[in-house]
């Protein structure tokens, strides 16, 4: 920052909004607020407000910010300029800020700068003939114009290059679109690559409403589905929430503060009339996130997707915030239909559908007790010992004693009260007991992944995850180990070497055992002529037949990679996993079988 934080906050204390406001439009009273038209944009019914916090939003063509904000939109003045003149009527003076703060402050603002035009170029875009797909797009997904334009969505331009064009005119180098998290510079040839193309634009904005980064959404299906800017200057994944700038103002009208998973949940609900909803940007839920929620509300509510994906992301935000939470700081959740997001919800059963999903939505210590039951079950003695003990710990780990004590208390007294309602077991999964025949089947799988990662090692950083969370039998354990072992130190993952070090290893009849082609020939994707991608390919085929649930995590974990860094590499491997998945679910054989 180039001037003191507290300098901008008292500059702001001494210049009310709404006289400086007064000069370029006549705003009236209307509850805690004024309005009146917009000067920004020819309106004759005023949507343009000014609220008591010191900030101002225009309904009709989202023109926001505060008394800096509108002088430099009002004047056409720079940051510092509008600054300077605010301080000269207020009769303050502006603190000299050392060349260093000048120069970085220079440099974020430049960021900001490039931001907007390229928002400006996105939007306009979607109004050209170019961007009448996307915008059938977003009409087709039921989005008003009004929404479109309340969201600032665009249209990034069919191939690349558009926006390099666009900018280029103003001056823009392509060097600053990278330094905006809206180009990628390739390491060795230098070039510079456009990051979103083909895309319906989503900008990302902060709390006050300046754009910082933005999310691309493919038209239709394809992989990625979402893209979104890395981190910047401007833009920290972890600390923003999407349309936390619309929700504030919703929020301070009297709405629910709502955490819904995507971006069209967001904006499906703000057209729909629900006002106070944001998103994480395609990560877990983090602490920083919670804070700033807890900032705005005492006890926001989580809406997570029906699925088994939305039940894990519920029990994590839980778990996160159990170390946090304070009288005064909680949260609620609230459970959507199976299958259901809340764009979906609102279309199938409109705004009164949601808003009784969110106004169901259990206090944290009744919906703990469920996502603590849902991981293990409560038949045998044993079991129910194993979930008092979760109860117990996760009350422990509240900070605030009083707090922890009544957690506590809750969550034993509906234990004890479950267990006089009689033991019912539905909550506890069956533990799966393959027949002796689906078990070799299984054996099988195990053994021919096994025998792809000894002809192609090179896989192993892309499965490893994978690979590490499968439960093997003997000897497939002792040679993961093994292979483990050899790749943390082998300099190239070459086939060759490896089967040396299992040698060196004593387990080379075990490797063998493995890679017998008899009585069954091991499939043509752990031939060694295979290429690495056949490989991958039927790895993850095979993968997904033994588990498809973690099969189904992997791409969550290949989607979050991709949202964090898309490079070709994360790309394909994301596109293999859902390749397999499309296999596993149309039944497509993996060619492993027992036939003999
Ligand atoms: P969803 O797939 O639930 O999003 O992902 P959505 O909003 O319902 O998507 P559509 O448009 O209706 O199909 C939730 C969020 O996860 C992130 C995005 O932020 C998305 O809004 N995400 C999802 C990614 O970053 N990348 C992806 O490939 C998918
Ligand atoms: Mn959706």
């Amino acid at each position: 920052m180039a001037l003191p934080a507290g300098f901008l906050e008292e500059l702001r204390a001494r210049t009310p909004l709404p006289a400086i406001v007064g000069r370029r439009a006549r705003l009236t009273r209307s509850g805690r607020q004024w309005k009146g038209c917009c000067p920004f944009h020819g309106e004759k019914t005023p949507s343009f407000y000014v609220y008591e916090d010191g900030h101002y939003h225009c309904f009709g063509c989202g023109a926001h910010g505060d008394a800096i904000g509108f002088v430099m939109q009002s004047e056409g003045t720079g940051f510092m300029e509008a600054v300077e003149r605010l301080a000269a009527e207020a009769g303050i003076e502006v603190p000299k800020p050392s060349p260093e703060a000048a120069e970085a402050e220079q440099k974020r603002l430049d960021l900001a700068g490039v931001l907007e035009m390229a928002q400006t170029s996105y939007q306009r875009r979607l109004f050209l003939p170019e961007g009448r797909n996307a915008l059938a797009y977003l009409r087709g997904r039921g989005l008003s114009e009004q929404t479109i334009h309340r969201f600032g969505l665009g249209w990034s331009g069919e191939g690349r290059g558009a926006l390099a064009a666009d900018l280029g005119r103003e001056g823009i180098v392509p060097q600053r679109l990278v330094d905006a998290g809206l180009m990628r510079r390739d390491d060795e040839t230098d070039r510079t690559f456009d990051l979103f193309f083909n895309r319906v634009m989503f900008p990302i904005r902060d709390r006050r409403g300046r754009v910082i980064s933005f999310g691309g959404r493919i038209l239709g299906d394809g992989q990625p589905k979402y893209v979104n800017g890395p981190e910047t200057a401007l833009f920290s994944k972890r600390r923003t929430l999407y349309a936390l700038d619309l929700a504030r103002e919703a929020v301070r009208g009297g709405a629910p503060l709502v955490v819904v998973e995507g971006y069209m949940d967001v904006i499906a609900l703000d057209q729909a009339g629900i006002g106070g909803a944001v998103a994480p940007l395609g990560t877990a839920l983090t602490e920083e996130q919670l804070e700033e929620l807890w900032r705005l509300a005492p006890a926001p509510i989580l809406c997570f997707d029906g699925d088994a994906a939305g039940s894990r992301a519920a029990a994590r935000a839980a778990e996160l915030a159990l170390p946090l939470l304070a009288p005064d700081r909680t949260l609620r959740l609230a459970r959507l239909p199976t299958g259901e997001d809340p764009d979906t919800l609102v279309r199938r059963q409109g705004a009164d559908g949601m808003r009784a999903v969110l106004s169901a939505a259990a206090p944290l210590s009744e919906a703990l007790y469920d996502l603590l039951r849902e991981t293990g079950g409560e038949a045998t003695p044993e079991q129910r010992a194993a979930f008092r003990t979760r109860l117990e710990a996760a009350a422990r780990r509240i900070p605030d004693r009083a707090l922890a004590g009544e957690y506590r208390r809750t969550l034993l007294d509906r234990f004890f009260a479950g267990r006089g309602a009689g033991r019912r077991a539905p909550a506890a999964r069956p533990v799966a007991r393959p027949s002796p025949a689906a078990g070799s089947v299984s054996g099988e799988r195990c053994r021919i992944l096994t025998a792809i990662l000894l002809r192609h090692p090179v896989l192993l950083g892309d499965i490893e995850h994978a690979y590490l969370g499968l439960e093997l039998p003997q000897p497939l354990a002792a040679l993961r180990t093994a292979l483990q072992e050899w790749a943390e130190t082998a300099e190239i993952l070459d086939s060759q070497a490896l089967m040396t070090h299992l040698t060196n290893s004593g387990l080379q009849a075990e490797a063998d055992q493995v890679l017998a082609t008899v009585p069954v020939p091991l499939p043509a994707c752990a031939a060694s002529a295979a290429m690495p991608a056949e490989a991958a390919a039927g790895w993850w085929h095979i993968f997904g037949f033994l588990n498809v649930q973690r099969l189904s995590d992997e791409i969550a974990l290949a989607e979050a990679a991709c949202a964090q860094d898309l490079t070709q590499q994360s790309q394909n491997r994301l596109l293999a996993l859902k390749a397999a998945l499309n296999k596993v679910n149309s039944g497509e054989p993996d060619g492993v079988d027992l036939a003999a």
